[in-house]
């Protein structure tokens, strides 16, 4: 299986990371292609919990090299911080095992500024971003103002560039948002002493993964966020600014679209979102406490409470669809283990007719009423379940109807975070 790509069918958080670190074993480079440290992507291994915001998933398996893509957007100081954190954890991080496209652009102070100022300005109206930059840095990506991580290599570049910025983003920041204005000076400084460490990092990504493609290497592309996050297929304006379908590979790795083989959805077992937006089947009520609680929902970026709904299969059908997916991957089956009765969204009524696709209009999108199928729930654990079989029949029947209405062979279910909490289905599909 060459190149393998694993892409969030919700609104993130569906346990991508976990899958990511379980799919390494089989792959020899790991690649973040699109999103930046507005990720939050978390392992368990042999109890111990990482975190991870820019360093792929696939980091702690010793021997294979993790790279980042052109497609995302890095914060060097968190990128670094990241780096030395893992070190005070005895996994060294040298330029062998780590790679940053020369063609990534950077986070700028003046992204966060922008950012933040934005939100409390658009006050109920916000989109409830992370707060990192992420969409002024997009922005400034497709106005081709951008600072790339090759900037960093050329210091009078870097220099000319942060100026000329900064003379437009303090005057909106002052003028506009009435807030504090960034010297162009100490950021130049302090970008610069990030390019001494960063140097031996940048490489050309895009050259490096094709090469180990045409070598019959494995490549594992590691997707951020979720499907309805994504600019252009998400709940608009509600969403990131980039596209975390699969078929961003090719712009934010440099990966040809004819490489790719294998695409796995992840899946959690119900539905959760953080921030504003659309969210058809949540519940705030003690189901929906029950998942925030058993579930711990809570953002592994910022620490905000997850709102969590039922699982909402118009949604991860929508997910295969845009992505192409050939196995889905359920994560936290576990978490709904003693509930009476569940529910699983099959479709919308929106003006007496029966729909099973999102519509764009968002006041459309609010005048849908779910439609749902209701299963008995299951008391067992099934936390130490390795087979399909040993899981409760109730249990099973829950999965046929995820698999059956999502429209996507079940290829893997998590019952716990451990890495050793999981069910392979089809060992074929990884
Ligand atoms: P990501 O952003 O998609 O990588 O997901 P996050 O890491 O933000 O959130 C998923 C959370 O669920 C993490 O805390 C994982 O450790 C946890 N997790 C993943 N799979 C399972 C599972 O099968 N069961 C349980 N209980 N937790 C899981
Ligand atoms: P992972 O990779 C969940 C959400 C934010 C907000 C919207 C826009 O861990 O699944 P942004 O800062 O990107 O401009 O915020 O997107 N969001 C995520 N929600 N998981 C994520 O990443 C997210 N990354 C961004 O909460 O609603
Ligand atoms: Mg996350």
């Amino acid at each position: 299986m060459p190149c393998r790509v694993v892409v969030g069918t919700q609104w993130g958080d569906e346990g991508k990371g976990k899958l990511v670190d379980l799919l390494t074993e089989q792959a020899q480079a790991i690649v973040r292609f699109q999103g930046g440290n507005n990720a939050g992507h978390t392992l368990v291994v042999q109890g111990e919990k990482y975190i991870f915001h820019l360093v792929p998933s696939g980091i702690l398996h010793p021997g294979k090299r993790c790279y980042i893509g052109n497609g995302v957007v890095v914060d060097p100081e968190v990128l670094l911080g990241e780096i030395d954190r893992l070190g005070q954890r005895n996994i060294n991080i040298g330029p062998d095992k780590l790679r940053l496209s020369e063609r990534a652009h950077l986070i700028m102070p003046y992204h966060k500024a922008l950012d933040l100022a934005r939100e409390k300005a658009k006050g109920k109206q916000a989109i409830g971003t992370t707060g990192r930059g992420i969409g002024p840095c997009y922005e400034d990506k497709a106005a081709r103002t951008g600072i790339r991580a090759v900037d960093l290599l050329e210091p009078e570049v870097l220099a000319q560039k942060v100026s000329s910025n900064l003379d437009e983003k303090n005057f909106w920041l002052a003028k506009y948002y009435q807030a504090e204005t960034i010297d162009p000076q100490e950021v130049i400084d302090q970008y610069l002493a990030y390019a001494r460490r960063l140097e031996p990092f940048i490489s050309d990504v895009a050259l490096e993964l094709h090469q180990l493609l045409a070598e019959g290497q494995n490549v594992l592309c590691e997707g951020a966020q979720g499907t309805h996050l994504d600019i252009d297929h998400g709940t608009y304006p509600y969403v990131t600014s980039s596209n975390p379908v699969a078929g961003t590979i090719c712009s934010g790795a440099g990966i040809g679209v004819s490489r790719v083989d294998v695409v796995l959805g992840i899946v959690k077992a119900y539905t959760t979102r953080v921030g504003g937006g659309p969210f058809l089947t949540e519940l705030e009520d003690e189901n929906g406490r029950w998942m925030q609680e058993k579930g711990a929902e809570f953002g592994s970026t910022t620490g905000r409470p997850r709102r969590c709904g039922w699982l909402d299969t118009v949604v991860v059908s929508t997910a295969v669809r845009l992505s192409g997916i050939t196995g889905l991957c359920v994560t936290k089956l576990d978490v709904l283990t003693g509930l009476e009765k569940l529910n699983i969204c099959v479709g919308y009524e929106l003006d007496g007719q029966r729909i099973n696709t999102m519509p764009a209009s968002l006041t459309k999108l609010a005048a849908c009423q779910p439609v749902y199928e209701t299963f008995d729930g299951w008391d067992q654990d099934i936390t130490t379940a390795r087979r399909k079989d040993d899981l409760p029949a109730n249990c099973r029947a829950y999965l046929d109807a995820l698999e059956q209405h999502s429209g996507a062979p079940l290829a893997v279910v998590g019952v716990g975070p451990d890495r050793e909490e999981t069910i392979v289905l089809r060992p074929d599909m990884l």
